[in-house]
């Protein structure tokens, strides 16, 4: 078989994906004491990488990484690899081909990522999604494998088991998902359960290609942490870490008396019984080989030698004097309370420098300096400081990275976008990819201008061009409305790091 029908039939949206950022995953790896490799200047791997909507904006971003993708649906690949021709970029190459049967000299590689494949592949792919892991990573080299965790899905087997029997398997892929739809309402007549009911609503708007490929797809089988753990141990491999966020972590009693070795298998057991207080449904997992150095629960004393992001914002004037709890947004629309002072600071200063990032020692600084310009007394201390970031860092609140770089952060005299950026706001099944690998929601009109953006024409003539097209769409704006929507069009792509100084 070279082709899946279903992936060629209803593609899956190949999406940005944050947290496989290399420098991303290389912070959480010294977070949990493992020292990843250079994420500048690395080889990286993507298994089941769809047409490379993840893969090719980290090879645009880091021009002296070599990217490779295998992607076994043939009209995925095809796409990936017709793209990255037409845009020209040289370090990275997408593959048709079956993971299980990849070729020997692709080398090592100091990142692999494996975004939801591994739960939904047969268990023979699984062991060879491992043993690619196993022959391909470099010494320090660490791997992401997502996987779907029995902790959290056991409670939603009664509706893919509803789903699976109740639509007919042999339906192309979009006919089927239709019928799905129609077994949904059925469901929510029928079911009093909430946690099921929340998931037919949440479905009922997800990207078709979700409900799809958890719900109908052959395979989907979550498996249990230990399992996980067991069958890495079972390949040569250990557990790193976990690339997700996480709303409490592993903290282990005498952890200072015990080498990391030591501390392993508690460390394992305990990552299993949070599953199940959890409810965990998904995990990204961080692996190295079995021979390269332990790893150990994420500490905060790790913080200090990292830089952070973050694009958060605060709906309420901020309070800086008191520690009121204040409800701090992300663009995915993930709420986080932050009550402390020097946090609500940090927050603020990060989502400025945003989609830079700052060093932990600029992040205290500035917030060091905005308390003391609003008047609040009190020095920051430094090990408090590190204390409070540290659940925003595993929430993702505030994400962590290796590098600290800058962006242009206004639109400049005449806007210049990238050429990643205007490719793929060319190419309608693209979708376009903020600097800090986030999938932006831009509409046809903010396509059109992002298209536009070559350096050649001021703000005020990029807007002529827009109320133009606009009016070849059939859409007669007033001037004073379109020249406001190109204006913030172009904010938001200075903001998403898509312009050029
Ligand atoms: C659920 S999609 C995930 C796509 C992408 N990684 C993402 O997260 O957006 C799984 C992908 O793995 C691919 N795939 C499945 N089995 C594979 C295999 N044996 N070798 C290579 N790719 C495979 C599928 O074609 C599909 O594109």
């Amino acid at each position: 078989m070279n082709t899946l029908a279903s992936y060629d039939e209803l593609p899956y949206d190949s999406l940005p994906l944050p947290e496989t950022q290399p420098d991303f995953l290389a912070a959480v790896a010294q977070l949990h004491g493992f020292d990843a490799p250079d994420p500048s200047r690395a080889r990286i791997l993507e298994l089941g990488c769809a047409q490379g909507g993840n893969l090719i904006p980290l090879a645009w971003r880091w021009p002296d990484c070599e990217c490779v993708g295998v992607e076994l649906s043939r009209v995925q690949a095809d796409a990936g690899a017709a793209f990255v021709e037409a845009l020209g970029l040289p370090n990275v190459r997408i593959l048709h081909g079956d993971l299980a049967a990849l070729q020997a000299d692709l080398g090592e590689f100091d990142f692999i990522i494996a975004h939801g494949v591994f739960s939904w592949v047969p268990p023979s792919v699984q062991q060879a999604l491992l043993e690619v892991c196993r022959r391909h990573l470099s010494p320090h080299g660490i791997a992401y494998v997502s996987f779907n965790v029995a902790a959290g899905w056991e409670k939603l087997q009664p509706l893919r088991a509803a789903l699976t029997g109740r639509t007919a398997a042999d339906l192309p892929a979009p006919a089927r998902f239709q019928q799905a739809l129609r077994v949904l309402d059925e469901l929510q007549a029928e079911w009093s359960d909430p946690a099921l009911l929340k998931e037919i609503a949440y479905l009922k708007s997800a990207a078709p290609s979700y409900l799809f490929h958890e719900y109908l797809a052959e395979f989907n089988a979550p498996m249990r942490f230990g399992e996980f753990a067991a069958q890495l141990d079972a390949h040569g491999l250990r557990y790193v870490g976990e690339a997700g966020p996480r709303s409490a972590v592993v903290e282990l009693e005498d952890a200072w008396g015990m080498v990391p070795e030591g501390m392993a298998g508690r460390w394992l057991d305990a990552e299993a019984a949070l599953d199940e207080v959890l409810a965990v449904r998904f995990r990204r997992a961080l692996i190295a080989r079995a021979d390269a150095p332990c790893a150990r629960p994420p500490q905060a004393d790790a913080l200090s030698a990292l830089a952070f992001d973050a694009d958060l914002r605060c709906d309420e004037e901020i309070d800086l004097e008191t520690a009121s709890e204040q409800r701090f947004i992300n663009p995915a629309g993930n709420a986080f309370p932050i009550a402390q002072p020097a946090m609500k600071a940090a927050a603020v200063a990060l989502s400025a420098a945003y989609p830079g990032s700052l060093a932990y020692s600029d992040v205290l600084a500035a917030a060091r300096q905005m308390l003391a310009e609003y008047g609040v007394g009190g020095e920051v201390e430094e090990a408090a400081f590190r204390d409070a970031l540290f659940p925003l860092v595993m929430a993702h609140c505030v994400m962590p990275t290796v590098t600290s770089v800058a962006y242009a952060n206004a639109p400049g005299e005449r806007p210049c976008a990238h050429g990643l950026a205007r490719q793929q706001a060319n190419a309608p099944n693209w979708v376009v990819s903020g600097a800090r690998q986030v999938a932006m929601e831009l509409d046809a009109p903010g396509r059109i201008l992002l298209g536009m953006l070559d350096g050649r024409r001021t703000s005020e003539e990029l807007a002529a061009a827009m109320r133009r097209a606009l009016v070849t769409q059939g859409l007669e704006l007033p001037r004073e409305t379109v020249d406001e929507l190109t204006r913030q069009q172009l904010w938001l792509f200075a903001r998403q790091g898509l312009l050029l100084a």
